[in-house]
């Protein structure tokens, strides 16, 4: 039988495993416990401040081509976001930890491949626009943040959050690539998580909570 599974299903299930790691990272399962200080939470966003640099560096002259370009929104840009928290949580020189380097030099070295460019993109907006909600409820209920911090998490300029996805997934299913590109795109997504908990891990080990 010939294969059926839309290309952003294969995606997902091929990464299933992968998402369950990152989510279930130390560092990920300490902050949704209560167990960080406010200030380990400004440090993941200080990570994110470098990783969305280079996303969104990339993604900028991403945006003339015609398969990855149609990825690249405004209404998904982080930068300014992650700009308004770090002022919340009085950051002004964030400090990348080594596993945020490499992730960060990683989206840069495929800065000439739009397969794999949309593979990362992908792995941190989208997520950000699901599961990241969950953090931005968070914050305010269990580390008693209010009055900011959370517009890492504000995707209220895309319009509704399903119509969005269901656009998302179809750019993916629409995407001119075969195979062999297909599998490249399951393997970067894959390695994008390799990176993002590799981060968590770094972020972990320089966390008060990991010596308790
Ligand atoms: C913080 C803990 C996390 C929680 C609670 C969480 C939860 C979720 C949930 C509920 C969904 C929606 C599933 C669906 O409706 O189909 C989702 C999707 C997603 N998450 Fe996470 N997630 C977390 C961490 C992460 C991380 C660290 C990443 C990657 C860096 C990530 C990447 C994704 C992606 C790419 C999707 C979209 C899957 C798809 O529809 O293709 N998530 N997550």
């Amino acid at each position: 039988m010939s294969e059926t599974v839309p290309f952003h299903q294969s995606v997902r299930r091929s990464t299933l495993e992968a998402h369950q790691r990152a989510n279930h990272s130390p560092f990920m399962d300490a902050l949704f416990d209560g167990r960080l200080a406010v200030a380990d939470y400004a440090r993941l966003v200080e990570q994110y401040a470098v990783v969305y640099d280079a996303l969104e560096s990339v993604g900028e002259a991403m945006a003339q081509d015609p398969v990855a370009g149609p990825f690249v929104v405004d209404a998904l840009r982080r930068g300014p976001h992650i700009a308004a928290d770090l002022a919340f949580y009085g950051v002004t020189d964030p400090e990348p930890l080594p596993a945020t380097l490499r992730y960060a030099d990683r989206i840069r070295e495929v800065a000439d491949r739009p397969a794999a460019f949309v593979a990362h993109h992908y792995t941190r907006y989208l997520g950000d626009v699901a599961g990241g909600q969950a953090v931005a409820a968070l914050l305010p209920r269990r580390y008693g943040v209010t009055g900011g911090g959370t517009a890492f998490y504000d995707f209220s300029a895309l319009g509704p959050v399903p119509r969005f996805r269901a656009h998302y997934r179809a750019l993916l299913d629409a995407a001119p690539w075969d195979e062999d590109e297909r599998a490249r795109v399951i393997e970067e997504v894959t390695r994008a998580y390799e990176l993002n908990i590799a981060m968590f891990h770094d972020l972990w080990d320089t966390t008060g909570a990991a010596a308790a």
